[in-house]
């Protein structure tokens, strides 16, 4: 779901069919429905382009309550350079809304996917 942004598809190197492009403005807000198999801390990679120099802040929430305020989002270079921010949030078993929201006149960034990595990635070594 998207309030205050539109979907777009006019910088290259986005994934799927276009990227959202939140209006200049605080306030708009995509939200993702994650639906976890169990509860659990999660890692959430949100890939995103900025252009510009200076940062795109966003809230982060999670079933409404937000879990990473302020989300700086910082310039990549260029609109078609993407990157992923990513925060740690827990998720609830079963569906979650999680919501970026933009917090300043700039609006977010141009925002592409959401990548969700439940539990804790761990490394096992034998012996
Ligand atoms: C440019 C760019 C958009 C971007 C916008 C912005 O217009 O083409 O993709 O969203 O700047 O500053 O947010």
């Amino acid at each position: 779901m998207v309030a205050g942004g539109a979907t777009e598809s006019n910088h290259a190197g986005y994934t799927g069919s276009g990227f959202v492009n939140y209006d200049n403005a605080p306030g708009g807000y995509v939200e993702f429905t994650v639906t976890a198999a169990a509860a659990g801390q999660a890692t959430l990679g949100f890939r995103y382009a900025n252009g510009t120099t200076a940062n795109r802040p966003v809230d982060v929430s999670v079933n409404g309550v937000v879990r990473a305020g302020g989300v700086p989002f910082p310039g990549t270079g260029a609109w078609s350079t993407w990157r992923t921010a990513t925060v740690t949030a827990p998720l609830v078993a079963g569906v979650n809304r999680v919501r970026a929201t933009a917090t300043t006149t700039a609006g977010g960034p141009n925002l592409d996917r959401l990548d969700v990595t439940v539990g804790t990635p761990a490394t096992a070594r034998p012996a």
